[in-house]
């Protein structure tokens, strides 16, 4: 290359640099009260229950994701904050991260809001399976032992995993009620997984599941 065409290109790539924006950071997105009322009969949603992995890439609505969230893991008696899922001893230690196309988001249940954790598409780290990376939104179920008081280390991972398990099946339910396909899984590669949601080592990843509309 000439020198003055590096000139050129080293002026080119100052002003690039000068009239770059900076990249938004990704923002919290405050949810819609969630529905409380309506949905299938029970009986009918059990009926319906069921496990798919064929999901269409449509967004699901910011009122749907957080009608789901409530039902996964929201508060239903605001005098105590206990939850729609019970948790052993009422250690609320499972923490619901909603991953998304745009970016991976931590539940607030308290505040009805999506904390924003992470800015970019880390569906494909949610799973092995392939529709993982492309179906609407992925949720991860993350256990913080520190929160679970007086249990053996042993016990952990049984607890962590009942507790995960029960907000597992209120999203299973949800689903059928909505005609939404979901789909629970054990199998995530962990580790890679915790790093990209930036979680302290303290915190274990549980399960992952997908949600989405069924593919046409
Ligand atoms: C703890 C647990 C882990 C699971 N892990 C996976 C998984 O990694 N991938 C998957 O496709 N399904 C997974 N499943 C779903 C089961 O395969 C499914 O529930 C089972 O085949 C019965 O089907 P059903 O849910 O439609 O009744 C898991 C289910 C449970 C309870």
């Amino acid at each position: 290359m000439k020198v003055a065409t590096i000139a050129i290109t080293v002026a080119a790539l100052a002003v690039g640099l000068a009239v770059a924006e900076p990249e938004a950071p990704l923002a919290d997105i405050p949810l819609p009260a969630p529905r409380m009322a309506g949905g299938k009969p029970l009986l009918t949603v059990l009926k319906e229950r069921q496990s798919s992995r064929a999901f269409s890439a449509k967004p699901l609505p910011v009122q749907l994701v957080s009608d789901l969230l409530w039902a996964a893991f929201g508060i239903n008696r605001t005098d105590s904050g206990k939850r729609t899922a019970p948790s052993a001893r009422n250690w609320q230690e499972i923490d619901v991260y909603v991953v998304l196309a745009e970016g991976a988001y931590r539940y607030d249940a308290k505040a009805g809001i999506l904390r924003a954790v992470v800015k970019g598409d880390l569906r494909a780290l949610t799973g092995g399976q392939p529709f993982v990376a492309t179906a609407p939104l992925n949720l991860v179920f993350v256990a913080d032992p520190a929160r679970m008081k007086g249990v053996g280390p042993a016990d952990i991972s049984m607890y962590a995993g009942a507790d995960a398990a029960f907000i597992s099946q209120n999203v299973y339910l949800f689903c059928a009620s909505e005609g939404l396909g979901t789909v629970v899984r054990g199998l995530v590669d962990r580790e890679p997984l915790a790093k990209a949601l930036n979680l302290p080592e303290s915190l274990r990843v549980v399960f992952a599941q997908t949600v989405g509309y069924p593919e046409e």
